[in-house]
């Protein structure tokens, strides 16, 4: 499967987080997963200061220190942990956090560096010039946001073009069919402005994989059965008609196909306009080689529409309104005098 251009970096169109590497997944295993997943041919990989407090980093350095030039690495700065301390995005936090990621993970430069969420404590242009201060200094390729709204992203994107600072290259944001709420504002920006989706959670936590359902307990040991009620993966936040609707679908899709319900699950994602590279979450290599097949997975167009059926997110004014009444596309790419029509 091609690569997909996220700013100056090629990447693979499967990104394998490790947010349980080194927790609920063994080191050893880990450095397994990550073998198998350059062994079938990708290159991105996904992580944060924050996962296991510094442990999924410090997990990757060995590994790394044999594969650096191999792989596109992506980290994250923004939530609370011990080194460097503290949290936030204020340009102070953010330069020691970059230091202290890059030392973790034993490499002398970040090809993505994500900011994992905004803060409202710090102004907008402190953050985004450190950001780019970083970049100038060689620390990092290229740059990205997690978690933003679309306003903010689109506010943050014209501040870095107004003063010529590196631009965030990438989102990073919660997509799978049983959470699209990007389709309303985030992705429609992202595709207008160029700027690719990687997706999280793309199996909603654990939910699409075929272990859940319509009267069917969470496994117990499964993410899902033990989020808690305010985790975005937790069971009730899930059960919803038009999520078991999904499952059944993708179920028979799966069948028809001769794939697994992930599977399709993953290869739905990688159909949608916009989108680079889920990123996939195994917590095992069963479950990693599982996934891996979803990058060849080919589906029909009907396919895609019956596993998309029941869950899009509802019309919203002022779009059906433009659409509806006054014919005007909403989603047609934004002109911008003395730029071509971007993608
Ligand atoms: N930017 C952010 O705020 C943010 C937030 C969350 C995650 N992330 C990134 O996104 C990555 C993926 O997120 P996620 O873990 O939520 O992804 P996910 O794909 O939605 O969920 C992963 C879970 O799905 C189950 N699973 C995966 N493959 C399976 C298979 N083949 N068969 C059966 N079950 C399977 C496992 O559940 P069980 O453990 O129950 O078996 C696994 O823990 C993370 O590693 C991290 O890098 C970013």
């Amino acid at each position: 499967m091609d690569g997909f251009e996220v700013g100056p970096l090629t990447v693979s169109r499967l990104c394998l987080g490790t947010m349980l590497m080194g927790t609920s997944t063994p080191v050893r295993e880990a450095h397994t997963m990550l073998d198998a997943f350059i062994e079938a041919g990708h290159n991105f990989i996904d992580t944060a200061d924050v996962y296991g407090d510094g442990l999924a980093e410090e997990i990757l350095r060995p590994w790394l220190a044999r594969h650096r030039d191999q792989v596109i690495v992506a980290t994250k700065v923004r939530f609370r942990g011990s080194d460097p301390g503290g949290e936030g995005l204020a340009p102070d936090r953010i330069g020691k956090a970059c230091d202290a990621s890059l030392r973790r993970m034993g490499i002398d430069v970040i090809d993505l560096y994500e900011v994992h969420a905004p803060d409202p404590d710090v102004p907008l242009e402190d953050t985004l010039e450190a950001l780019d201060g970083l970049v100038r200094a060689g620390k990092v390729r290229a740059l990205g946001a997690s978690n933003y709204p679309a306003w903010l992203l689109a506010w943050a994107a014209r501040t870095q073009d107004c003063h010529g600072w590196a631009p965030f290259a990438v989102l990073q944001a919660q997509y799978s069919l049983v959470e699209r709420s990007v389709e309303m504002e985030l992705l429609p920006f992202c595709r207008s402005a160029g700027i690719p989706l990687t997706p999280w959670g793309p199996l909603g936590g654990g939910f699409l994989t075929g272990r859940h359902g319509r009267g069917i307990v969470p496994p117990a040991g499964s993410r899902v059965a033990e989020a808690a009620d305010d985790l975005e993966e937790a069971a009730q936040r899930r059960a919803t008609e038009g999520n078991f609707r999904t499952i059944d679908e993708l179920r028979a899709v799966a069948n028809e196909c001769g794939a697994s319900v992930p599977q399709v699950a993953i290869a739905w994602l990688l159909n949608q306009p916009g989108v680079a590279a889920p990123i996939i979450g195994p917590r095992t290599l069963e479950q990693l080689r599982d996934l891996l097949a979803a990058a060849s997975l080919s589906l029909s167009a009907d396919q895609l529409r019956r596993a998309g059926a029941h869950t899009a997110p509802p019309e919203m004014y002022p779009n059906r309104f433009l659409a509806e009444q006054n014919h005007i596309n909403p989603e047609q790419p934004l002109r911008r005098a003395g730029h071509p029509v971007s993608r």
